[in-house]
């Protein structure tokens, strides 16, 4: 289930439903404070302090993934109601595009896919990350795989699952996280060093949901919920 759904009544979550009790845990971490934006951005932030410093709203949601509105203030909104949080945990105000290389090695049983232990979360992860200003989804799909894992697909052409909103834990009102995810087919795994945000990556068996689960929890360690929709989706591409 979402965080949203676990968190906001479902009759509560459409912008369009009044609510005026409605109190959202600011979720702002220090660095992203205006004070603190006012003395140093941090290289992977923008430094607007508030969605109304942001001056090309616009161009930003004619180039998101998953469409969104601006509110009367001129806020962007999460394309899925409200999420109980507000602030920006997240690099930019609005939409933050990612990208979620799914990687599968082999076929049968044997079949694995490559994950990495986020070292934000301490969570088996696909090993995606935020795209580049002016870099294109498919260089940011290799660049992310390549920096957390080592493995180098700028060889192979993947095929393109989807775009979607990612349930990530820094999701706000205000800023979130949408994500292109592609399905990368290799004949057999490749050695994968973790490396940059990943503290391990490893090849797990992905038969199905259950086959990961089962290996994830034997290593005593968790799939990252978010991306659960993402690797069912994969399997389900390798059904068909
Ligand atoms: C997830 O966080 C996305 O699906 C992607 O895997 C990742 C992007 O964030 P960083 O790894 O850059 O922090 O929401």
């Amino acid at each position: 289930m979402s965080e949203i759904a676990e968190t906001i009544p479902a009759g509560l979550r459409g912008w369009s439903v009044s609510w005026p009790e409605y109190t959202p845990a600011d979720i702002t971490p220090p660095e992203l404070r205006p004070s603190a934006l006012a003395e140093c951005v941090p290289s992977w932030a923008e430094g607007a302090p508030a969605p109304t410093d942001v001056r090309d709203w616009p161009r930003r949601q004619a180039d998101a993934l998953v469409p969104y509105e601006l509110d009367e203030l001129g806020w962007p909104l999460h394309p899925q109601g409200r999420t109980g949080r507000c602030g920006r945990n997240l690099g930019r105000w609005g939409e933050n595009a990612a990208v979620d290389p799914i990687v599968v090695a082999g076929s049968g049983p044997e079949r694995r896919v490559l994950l990495i232990t986020r070292d934000d979360i301490r969570m088996e992860a696909i090993p995606g990350g935020m795209v580049d200003p002016g870099e294109t989804a498919l260089a940011a799909l290799v660049r992310e795989l390549r920096e957390e894992t080592g493995v180098d697909v700028s060889d192979h052409q993947p095929v393109i699952l989807g775009r979607d909103l990612v349930d990530d834990w820094r999701n706000s009102d205000h800023a979130w996280v949408a994500s292109i995810s592609a399905l990368y087919l290799l004949p057999a795994t490749v050695t994968a060093i973790a490396a940059d945000d990943a503290l391990d990556a490893n090849w797990y068996p992905f038969g199905s949901l259950d086959d990961l689960d089962a290996a994830i929890t034997a290593v005593g360690r968790t799939l990252y919920a978010a991306h659960r929709p993402l690797l069912r989706r994969a399997l389900d591409h390798l059904a068909q």
